[in-house]
């Protein structure tokens, strides 16, 4: 079985790859399978954990997952794939001590680089088109990879950690949790905004709703992974001041565009 949170759509199609190599069955995370997740027990005897690094670290959103799971088969061997765009810190290590916690097996955790999605700080925005359709195509070989050390049950990491990577999952990732998560600075452009309702339909965490003028107001469960932003036809959603003038990107929508 695969569990899977996607923002913008990179771990979602490494997830769909790995369950046509591996032939296992996919469970995305989002809308009821989000919420309603706690609530079901999985007696797989193999479990892979697919999702975004955040802040050099899992999402708070995949932690409340693991943490809410009910895999009831003691033999199931679990393992991490998390994609991120260019470093992903300790990320494994925190991986092992949530899985530890729960009592399951953790064998191997990788990485996938894949195309950046943050924008929300100052010197952060998506990578080049040429980058981007690099990393994708790259992306297809390290998961035939990953999938074949999944087939042998490996046991050791193959992460990209990158530099300092100690300061950004020690020192970083708790501040990021803390401070620079929230969905307040979400807005809508009333002059670009159409109302067409599709951020709100296509939020995972299902946050936003149409207030009473029909535009999009954001609520308080947030998982930052972006696809509001990303996704809006009419670039009309903001984050402050801090995505004045940043790019966007949706694996679905590039993957498109490449092959036209
Ligand atoms: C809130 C947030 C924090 C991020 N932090 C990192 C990071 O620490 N390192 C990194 O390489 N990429 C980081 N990224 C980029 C994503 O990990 C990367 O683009 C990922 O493949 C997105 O996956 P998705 O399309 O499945 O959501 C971050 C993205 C978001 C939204
Ligand atoms: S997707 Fe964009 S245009 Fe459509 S409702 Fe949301 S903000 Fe408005
Ligand atoms: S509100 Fe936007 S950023 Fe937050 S979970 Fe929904 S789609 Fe993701």
């Amino acid at each position: 079985m695969i569990f899977c949170f996607t923002g913008t759509g990179n771990s979602g199609y490494v997830a769909e790859e790995l369950s046509r190599l591996l032939g296992e069955q996919l469970y995305m995370l989002e809308h009821e399978a989000l919420t309603g997740f706690g609530r079901r027990d999985f007696n797989d005897s193999r479990i892979i954990w697919v999702f975004p690094t955040y802040s050099w670290g899992v999402p708070p959103v995949m932690v409340g997952a693991i943490k809410a799971s009910r895999c009831v088969n003691p033999g199931a061997v679990h393992f991490m794939v998390a994609t991120c765009g260019d470093d992903a810190g300790l990320i494994a290590r925190q991986w092992r001590r949530l899985m530890t916690a729960k009592g399951y097996h953790a064998a191997g955790a990788y990485t996938v680089i894949m195309p950046n999605n943050y924008t929300l700080m100052k010197g952060f925005d998506v990578d080049p088109q040429e980058l981007m359709y690099r990393k994708i195509e790259d992306s297809a070989a390290r998961i035939a990879t990953i999938a074949d050390a999944i087939r042998r049950s490996d046991c050791d990491d193959n992460v990209t950690s990158g530099k300092w990577a100690w300061f950004k999952s020690r020192v970083i990732y708790p501040w990021f949790i803390r401070n620079a998560m929230s969905p307040g600075p979400f807005r809508a452009d009333h002059t670009a905004c159409t109302r067409c309702g599709r951020c709100m339909d296509d939020c995972p965490c299902d946050n936003i709703a149409p207030g009473n003028d029909g535009y999009p107001q954001w609520s308080e469960h947030c998982a930052l992974c972006l696809r509001c932003y990303h996704s809006c036809p009419h670039h009309a959603i903001s984050y402050g001041k801090a995505t004045a003038d940043k790019g966007t990107y949706l694996l679905k929508r590039a993957l498109k565009k490449h092959k036209k």
